[in-house]
């Protein structure tokens, strides 16, 4: 392992705004902030463009970013501790366990950032918009909150279509082209490093804003997106 990765794991570590695996913390967020203003995530955050953008321009708001890699979150952690961004903190973990650090109606919003389309049909169930993601999500966000997804992978955006017409998700906001659109927010003009690669060579930014449902997301539909994603896409 590099040095400057050694250095950063070291770092994260002291860094009061990074918590790692944290297993005491559902429920407990709002002493940690301490106040109760509205929680959003942005998930598989890399280096948490987004929870540092959004902590700026929302202080009133609180914004975790949470990433498996520590030397990613470290430039985030780092920026949001040198800009004095008390609303803005880390956590290093799975997505898999989110479930284990929020409690019911804890987050308002969540934010996907460009998180890897594992683009192989057997992998499906990897993209974080799988339903059996939503399931985790479902446990922690507020009914009425939204679910944002920006990428730059078409394969992802259609993928995350179907799951949202198949499970009758409510969908607010669907486009494939995003700075084709008239206007949009200052939200979505925030831009992260892996906008800026264009992985997919797309030229565009695909972005869906929907919600999830309280009820449960039926287990027997997974195996029709399933049939759907190897019809459709290309093993
Ligand atoms: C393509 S990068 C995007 C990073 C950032 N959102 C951006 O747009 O620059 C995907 C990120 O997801 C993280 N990731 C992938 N799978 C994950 C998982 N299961 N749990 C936590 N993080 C994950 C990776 O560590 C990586 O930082």
């Amino acid at each position: 392992m590099g040095q400057k990765k050694l250095i950063r794991f070291a770092e994260i570590e002291t860094f009061a705004n990074v918590l790692q695996y944290p297993q005491h913390m559902k429920g407990q967020w709002g002493a940690f902030f301490k106040n109760e203003h509205a929680l959003t995530l942005e998930l598989a955050c890399g280096k948490g463009e987004y929870a540092v953008g959004l902590g700026r321009m929302y202080p009133q708001r609180n914004f975790i970013g949470i990433d498996l890699k520590g030397n990613r979150i470290w430039v985030g952690a780092k920026t949001a501790i040198k800009e004095n961004l008390g609303n803005v903190a880390f956590v290093r973990s799975q997505i898999d366990q989110v479930n284990n650090y929020f409690t019911a109606a804890e987050v308002s919003e969540i934010w996907i950032t460009f998180p890897d389309p594992q683009l192989r049909a057997s992998k499906h169930k990897k993209r974080l918009t799988h339903p059996k993601f939503l399931r985790l999500y479902q446990q922690f966000l507020q009914p009425g909150g939204f679910v944002h997804l920006k990428t730059d992978s078409p394969v992802l955006y259609q993928f995350t279509k179907k799951v949202i017409e198949l499970y009758d998700l409510p969908l607010h906001e669907a486009t494939d082209d995003l700075y084709k659109q008239p206007t949009i927010s200052d939200e979505l003009k925030i831009k992260t490093h892996y906008e800026g690669l264009d992985i997919a060579q797309s030229n565009r930014i695909h972005y869906l804003r929907f919600g999830l449902p309280t009820g449960e997301l039926l287990v027997e539909k997974d195996s029709l997106l399933k049939q759907w994603v190897f019809d459709t896409e290309k093993e």
